[in-house]
C-alpha cells in the first residue's frame, strides 16, 4: 500500500484523496495552514489520519515559530493559535483533538526548559511518534477483530476505514485484512458511500490493491444484500464513540446498522481508543459536520441535479449503541452494556505495551 501520509523534513506529505482512484498525486504542505486546508479539504481524510496529521501540523507549525525566534508567551501564543486552527478544520472526529493534546502536554512539558532545538525535536519526534503508534494499534485491533469475523462469507463495510484513513493497515479494512491473513474465505461488500464516494474510490481502491475479493454496490443495495441473506457480517470505523457506545460515523452508518439488526447480522465499530469520547454520555452531544451541498447536487464538477434546488449533506450520522454487536480496539472487544466495558478498555489501555516505533528523526532526543 502507498504510504497515506508522512513526515518529511521539508513538510507533511499527503496522498491527495480527492483525486484517486484516477490519479496518485502527493501534495506537500509546507506550513500547518496548508495542513490545515488539507484537512477542511479532504486531501486526507478519516478520524486516525486526521489525528495523525493534525500532530504533525502542529510540529510543523511550532517549528516554524521557533525557528523565528520565539520563546516564552509569545511562543505559546503561537502554539496556541497553531492548534485552534487545526481543530476548526473538522468537528466530528475526536481524534484530531485527541492528537491535538498529545501534542499539548508535550509542549507544556518542554517548554520550560528554554531549549529551542530540544523542543523542536521533541515536537517532531511526538507526531512521528503518534504516527507509528497508530499503524501499530490498527494491527493489534485487527488481531483483535479477526475472530469475530466469518470463517467464510461476506462482510460489508461503509465509507473508508482502511490503509488510507490511518496511518496504515486501516480499523474496520484492517480487522478484515487480519481475519483474511489468519486463513479466513472473506469476500468484502463495500458500500459506495454518497456523497463524497469513500467507498467507491477509496475502499474498492485499496482492497483490489491487496488482492482481497471486493464487490463495489450502491448505498441503497445494503438492504437487499442483508435481508436475502448475502452479508454475515458487517464491520465498519468511528470518528467518536460516546461513553453509552453511540458511535458517530459516515453518513448512511446508521441505516445500516439499523438494516443488519433487522435482519440478526452482527454490526460491528472497529475503532483505536483514541476514537472513544468518555466525557460525553451519549450521541446526543456529538458535533456533525455539515458539509457544502455542492458535494450532493454535483459529480466531479458536473451538476447532476436541476440547478438551484436545496441540498442537505450531514456528513456524519449517529447509530445508537443499541444497534452494535460489539466495538473492537486495539486494548479488547468491547460487548454491551458499553457504559461498563468502555470504561474498562478505557482504563486497561494505559497498561498496553505497543511495539516500540522505530523513528528516524535525525535528532539528538
Ligand atoms: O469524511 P471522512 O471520509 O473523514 O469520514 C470517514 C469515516 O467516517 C470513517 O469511517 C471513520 O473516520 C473511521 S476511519 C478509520
Amino acid at each position: 500500500m502507498l504510504p497515506t501520509l508522512e513526515w518529511t523534513e521539508d513538510g507533511v506529505r499527503l496522498l491527495d484523496q480527492r483525486r484517486l482512484p484516477q490519479t496518485v498525486e502527493y501534495r506537500l504542505c509546507r506550513t500547518y495552514t496548508e495542513v490545515a486546508e488539507a484537512i477542511r479539504a479532504m486531501v486526507v481524510r478519516g478520524a486516525p489520519a486526521i489525528g495523525v496529521t493534525a500532530a504533525m501540523g502542529v510540529a510543523l507549525g511550532a517549528r516554524a515559530a521557533l525557528r523565528q525566534g520565539e520563546t516564552g508567551e509569545r511562543l505559546r501564543a503561537s502554539f496556541d493559535r497553531v492548534c485552534d486552527t487545526l481543530f476548526q478544520t473538522r468537528p466530528t472526529a475526536v481524534n484530531l483533538v485527541w492528537g491535538l493534546e498529545r501534542m499539548r502536554r508535550l509542549f507544556n512539558a518542554e517548554l520550560a526548559s528554554n531549549d529551542p532545538a530540544r523542543l523542536e525535536a521533541r515536537l517532531v519526534a511526538e507526531a512521528q511518534a503518534i504516527y507509528a503508534e497508530d499503524i501499530a494499534i490498527n494491527r493489534r485491533l485487527g488481531a483483535n477483530g479477526a475472530p469475530l469475523m466469518p470463517d467464510s462469507g461476506r462482510v460489508l463495510t461503509h465509507c473508508n476505514a482502511g490503509a488510507l484513513a490511518t496511518a496504515g493497515f486501516g480499523t474496520a479494512l484492517g480487522v478484515i485484512r487480519a481475519a483474511i491473513a489468519a486463513g479466513k474465505q472473506l469476500e468484502v461488500f463495500a458500500d459506495e458511500t454518497r456523497p463524497f464516494l469513500q467507498g467507491a474510490r477509496l475502499t474498492v481502491w485499496e482492497l483490489q490493491q491487496d488482492g482481497i475479493p471486493t464487490r463495489l454496490i450502491t448505498d441503497n443495495m445494503a438492504g437487499h444484500f442483508l435481508h436475502c441473506g448475502a452479508i454475515q457480517a458487517v464491520v465498519v470505523g468511528a470518528d467518536r464513540i460516546a461513553a453509552n457506545g453511540d458511535t458517530a460515523n459516515k453518513i448512511g452508518t446508521y441505516s445500516v446498522a439499523v438494516l443488519a439488526h433487522e435482519n440478526q447480522v452482527p454490526f460491528y465499530v472497529a475503532a483505536p481508543l483514541s476514537t472513544l469520547d468518555l466525557s460525553l454520555e451519549s450521541g446526543a452531544g456529538i458535533p456533525l459536520e455539515e458539509r457544502a451541498p455542492e458535494e450532493v447536487t454535483h459529480l466531479h464538477g458536473v451538476l447532476i441535479a436541476p440547478a438551484g434546488i436545496p441540498a442537505c449533506n450531514p456528513a456524519f450520522d449517529v447509530t445508537p449503541h443499541r444497534y452494535i454487536s460489539a466495538i473492537i480496539t486495539e486494548a479488547g472487544v468491547a460487548r454491551p452494556p458499553f457504559s461498563e466495558s468502555l470504561r474498562a478498555l478505557g482504563g486497561a489501555a494505559a497498561q498496553i505495551k505497543l511495539p516500540q516505533a522505530k523513528i528516524k528523526t535525525g535528532s539528538p532526543v
